[in-house]
């Protein structure tokens, strides 16, 4: 009796001690996306603001360069739209060389612009 009950707190105890785990887990993730957002903000003030109007909310001021806002808002840009222009040349635009950790915050920044 006393054996099972024992049992069952051990039993307990894992299954809080895992749920503490995966809470922690889904924190970090959240954690380190945000942080990826805010690395693609920083590059984008850096690298492309010359052209292109990266705050939320600002047109763009240049004709050719669409806002980042605008890029953002459009149905066919997602992460894998963003990935493939990375990777092709442009007309207009200097080809850009960027390492994938810096196309994936740039990404992440741009597509966090959309919807509002
Ligand atoms: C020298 C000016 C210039 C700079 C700097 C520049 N861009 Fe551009 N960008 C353009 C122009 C012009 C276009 C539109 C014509 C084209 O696609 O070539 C464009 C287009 C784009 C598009 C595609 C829009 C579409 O039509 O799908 C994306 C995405 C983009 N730029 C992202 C960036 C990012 C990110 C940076 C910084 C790392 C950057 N650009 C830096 C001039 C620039």
């Amino acid at each position: 009796m006393s054996h099972s009950v024992r049992i069952s707190i051990g039993i307990a105890i894992l299954i809080a001690l895992s749920v503490l785990f995966l809470f922690s887990l889904v924190h970090t993730a959240a954690g380190a996306s945000s942080r990826t957002i805010a690395e693609g903000h920083r590059l984008a003030q850096a690298w492309c603001q010359s052209c292109h109007a990266v705050e939320p909310h600002m047109a763009g001021f240049f004709d050719e360069a669409p806002s980042f806002q605008a890029i953002a808002d459009r149905h066919g840009t997602t992460a894998l739209s963003l990935k493939v222009f990375w990777r092709t040349s442009h007309q207009n635009m200097p080809n850009l060389v960027i390492s994938p950790e810096q196309a994936e915050a740039l990404s992440a920044y741009i597509l966090s612009l959309r919807g509002d």
